[in-house]
């Protein structure tokens, strides 16, 4: 697909606020035809775009809103797989139901998605899907296991898809972005083993605040849409796009570049944490 020309239609997933509302604002700005989503009406209706009702956790809610963009507009040409949360807690402190809900929004919710639209963009033999994962998918971050292991699973996920539907003249990429400001941080959900009584509770909190003030002094949205809004007008996408503070990018570097113990150390002392 050549998304270089022409007004594209796109569904942007989780576009109630942080990086989904500046993708659906830049994107329309740009004279595409945008479907953002969220669970809930919007308070009042954005400008230059629409929403639909759609909660990526449940398929009929999902299948529901892929078919009225589909009956308003004819097709979908672009689908940003962006509506996620975070999970924090030691590994050991998270419960199975807790891992299960990471897991169902942040890697089935794109499953779903790209189930839903992959037949009509079959049929057209046109379609380019944007998974917006992140560099905590790519380095494993402490305290943010179940968080990482989603992010990780987009990767495979994303690197899979493309091999499969490249044959229908479809592409799909990742987003990679690091720490950015958005209302993530405070919807951030905490495992409740991780309270009171956890043998985790130090260096949980000690890392936790470290990753939150780095996410509070991270890049604006509007940063990762131009970054969406470049993989969408790429004649040839890439696998993925690393988007964020140079410094924290470089880790994704250093981890492919150095011995991996050395590499551990180093975000270990990063985040405060001690070797034995
Ligand atoms: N902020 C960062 O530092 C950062 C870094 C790397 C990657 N990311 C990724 O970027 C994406 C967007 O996050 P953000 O930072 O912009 O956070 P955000 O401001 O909290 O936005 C999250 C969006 O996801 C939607 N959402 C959550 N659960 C959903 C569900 N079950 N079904 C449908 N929509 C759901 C929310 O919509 P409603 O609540 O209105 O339904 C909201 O619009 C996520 O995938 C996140 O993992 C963020």
């Amino acid at each position: 697909m050549d998304t270089s020309q022409g007004s594209k239609v796109v569904l942007v997933t989780g576009a109630s606020s942080g990086i989904g509302e500046a993708c659906a604002e830049l994107l329309s700005v740009r004279k595409h035809v945008v479907y953002g989503t969220s669970r809930r009406p919007p308070e009042k209706p954005p400008v230059g775009y629409r929403m639909l009702a759609l909660d990526v956790t449940q398929e009929d809610s999902v299948r529901r809103a892929v078919a009225e963009l589909l009956e308003r507009e004819g097709r979908i040409d672009v689908v940003v797989n962006n509506a996620g949360h975070a999970l924090a807690g030691a590994l050991e402190d998270t419960s199975v139901e807790e891992a299960w809900r990471q897991l169902d929004t942040n890697v089935l919710g794109v499953l779903r998605v790209c189930k839903a639209v992959l037949p009509h963009m079959r049929e057209r033999r046109s379609g380019r899907i944007i998974n917006i994962g992140s560099l905590g998918g790519v380095v494993g971050l402490p305290f943010q296991g179940l968080y990482s292991a989603s992010k990780f699973a987009l990767e495979g996920l994303t690197e899979s898809l493309r091999q499969e539907v490249e044959a229908f003249g479809i592409q799909a990429s990742l987003v990679e972005p690091g720490d950015v400001r958005t209302r993530l941080t405070d919807n951030r959900v905490r495992a409740e083993g991780s309270r009171d009584g956890s043998a985790y509770r130090e260096p949980f909190e000690k890392v936790l605040a470290i990753i939150e003030k780095e996410e509070r002094e991270g890049v604006p949205a509007e940063a990762v849409a131009r970054k969406v809004l470049e993989v969408m007008e790429a004649r040839e996408p890439d696998v993925r796009y690393s988007v964020g503070k140079l410094s924290q990018r470089a880790a994704v570097v250093a981890k492919a570049l150095l011995p991996a113990r050395t590499f551990e150390g180093l975000l270990m002392s990063m985040f405060g944490l001690k070797r034995r």
